[in-house]
């Protein structure tokens, strides 16, 4: 078995090889002895932690050999910190920052320093700091990394955390996105690679069950299957396969429903609860609980990230968020539904009404059998909400938007705009919370046509940015979903450099 011991040595000189005896003679596997030689315990004794492998029938003797040479076992127990981690801090490093830091680490309960190093090379000369890190889990791990991140804040320290070389990626949802994340994954494997991020997908789930394969699974194999029906090697679903498989980052992408946002808001919470990062194109865990999910992965020291909710492929909060980061951002206002924009668009292009427009993009797989959330502005009010709350700290409800869908908008209105030089587009309104039908200057960059989506973004500084792309498609949205994870590996490295 794995024990953990804390023992107490008198400061004179041999009393650590005094202990390492008994564990010497009974065959025990010491893996690691941390012997705090500046710390005294309220005995004024020094304390040693001894994690060892050894046979349940000799802690017996060990304990009694201990006892007979005059050292005292504080504490003996099964080791329970299973995961490991080294950093290395990197500037004016003082014997009290260190002192703070392990405390802080060691006060948590779920994780401790077990090996730390000082070195220093002169009076104003950087210094720097090894530590070794033990927890009691993946998440736990995470959770002192995010402490020693807000520690290189405070002291102003670089904190050089260790490079992830495999990350393991499950995928959760198989349909048009999740098809196109395992192509796309597939596709850019040596780009990544090139990039220091070695991208392995060792799970896919549906609903019929899921594929689990250590190394990768083959993605040529799956991408010829509509599901995972005739593939599944393990019956697991749901929050049971994304707590059960080993993965460092969850890609939920099952269907969105904002009334309740499940299945993924259950997903969602179980991946961040357990340590794991979340990318995501599902609208509606963040509609219903944005600011529960946020604070989720804040508590377990990870990530959340969903460019591909709003406007697809479109470049739209990562923009925000770290392009445009310094600017206030004083509105955004755009067109986030590209079917509406195609309905719309053919019905001025041809002058045809709303409910032949509507059968043309149904035949062309542009809107879905029941459209009403497309077409009711519902779809568009949902990224309102995220917009909201992501980007303008709002913490607003579905029905805190006013929403008007496009159902009322006629071809001789249409007409008469254009008429006039306007276009009529569905328009979402942050900080407004409003989606309606908006007249347009047909000259806007905002005006597009087609299945395009765009947003016009104002800010204080760089004045108005506007972005347009393609808000959906297999392809597409695995695109924003890659840019998301590849963002979240980029972040840790650039946290380790400020
Ligand atoms: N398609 C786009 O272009 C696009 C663009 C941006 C955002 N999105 C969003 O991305 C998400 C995925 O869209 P999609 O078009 O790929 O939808 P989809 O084709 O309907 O695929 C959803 C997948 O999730 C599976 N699923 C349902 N319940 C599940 C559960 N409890 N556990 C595991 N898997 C489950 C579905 O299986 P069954 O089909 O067998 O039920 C299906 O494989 C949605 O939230 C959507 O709003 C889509």
């Amino acid at each position: 078995m794995r024990l953990s011991m804390d023992l107490e040595l008198q400061d004179i000189p041999g009393q650590l090889l005094l202990a390492l005896q008994p564990f010497g003679d009974n065959k025990a596997n010491i893996i690691s002895v941390v012997h705090h030689r500046d710390r005294k315990t309220p005995r004024g004794m020094i304390p040693v932690r001894f994690v060892v492998e050894m046979d349940r029938s000799k802690i017996e003797t060990v304990n009694a050999k201990l006892k007979e040479s005059g050292i005292s076992v504080v504490r003996a127990g099964e080791d329970r910190l299973i995961e490991a981690v080294s950093v290395v801090l990197v500037g004016h490093v003082l014997h009290s920052d260190l002192g703070d830091t392990v405390n802080r680490i060691d006060s948590t309960g779920f994780a401790e320093v077990m090996d730390v190093s000082l070195t220093m090379t002169g009076v104003d000369e950087p210094s720097s700091a090894y530590l070794k890190i033990r927890a009691t889990g993946k998440a736990e791990i995470q959770k002192a990394l995010a402490i020693l991140r807000e520690v290189g804040v405070e002291k102003k320290l670089l904190v050089i955390e260790p490079i992830e070389r495999d990350i393991k990626v499950s995928l959760v949802g198989y349909g048009i996105v999740g098809h196109g994340v395992v192509d796309v994954l597939n596709r850019k494997k040596k780009m990544l690679r090139d990039m220091g991020l070695n991208l392995k997908l060792i799970s896919v789930t549906d609903h019929t069950g899921t594929v689990v394969a250590e190394d990768g699974v083959d993605a040529e194999k799956i991408l010829g299957e509509r599901t995972l029906a005739n593939l599944a090697t393990t019956s697991m679903k749901g929050k049971e396969a994304i707590s059960t498989i080993d993965s460092d980052l969850v890609v939920e992408v099952t269907p969105t429903n904002i009334v309740h946002g499940q299945p993924g808001l259950g997903h969602m919470e179980a991946a961040l609860s357990s340590g794991k990062h979340v990318v995501t194109s599902n609208k509606g865990p963040l509609v219903v609980s944005y600011s529960r999910l946020k604070k989720l992965a804040e508590d377990n020291g990870v990530m959340m990230k969903f460019e591909a909710t709003v406007g697809g492929t479109m470049p739209l909060i990562s923009l925000v968020e770290r392009t445009l980061v310094g600017n206030n951002i004083l509105g955004i206002r755009g067109i986030f539904n590209g079917t509406c924009n195609y309905i719309l668009t053919r019905m001025t292009e041809e002058g045809i009404p709303y409910t032949h427009a509507l059968s043309e993009a149904q035949d062309l797989g542009i809107a879905e059998a029941d459209p009403s959330y497309d077409v009711e502005g519902v779809d568009t009010a949902g990224k309102v909400v995220i917009l909201a709350n992501s980007l303008f700290n709002m913490n607003i409800k579905y029905s805190d938007v006013d929403v008007t869908g496009i159902t009322g908008v006629t071809p001789e209105a249409l007409a008469l705009a254009k008429k006039r030089g306007y276009a009529i587009k569905l328009i979402g309104d942050v900080p407004a919370l409003t989606v309606r039908p908006t007249l347009v200057p047909l000259g806007s960059p905002i005006a597009v046509s087609g299945t395009l989506n765009s947003a016009a973004i104002y800010t204080d500084l760089s004045g108005t940015i506007t972005v347009t792309g393609l808000g959906a498609g297999s392809i597409e949205t695995a695109s924003a979903i890659l840019t998301d994870i590849v963002s979240i590996y980029r972040t840790k490295r650039i946290d380790a450099i400020f």
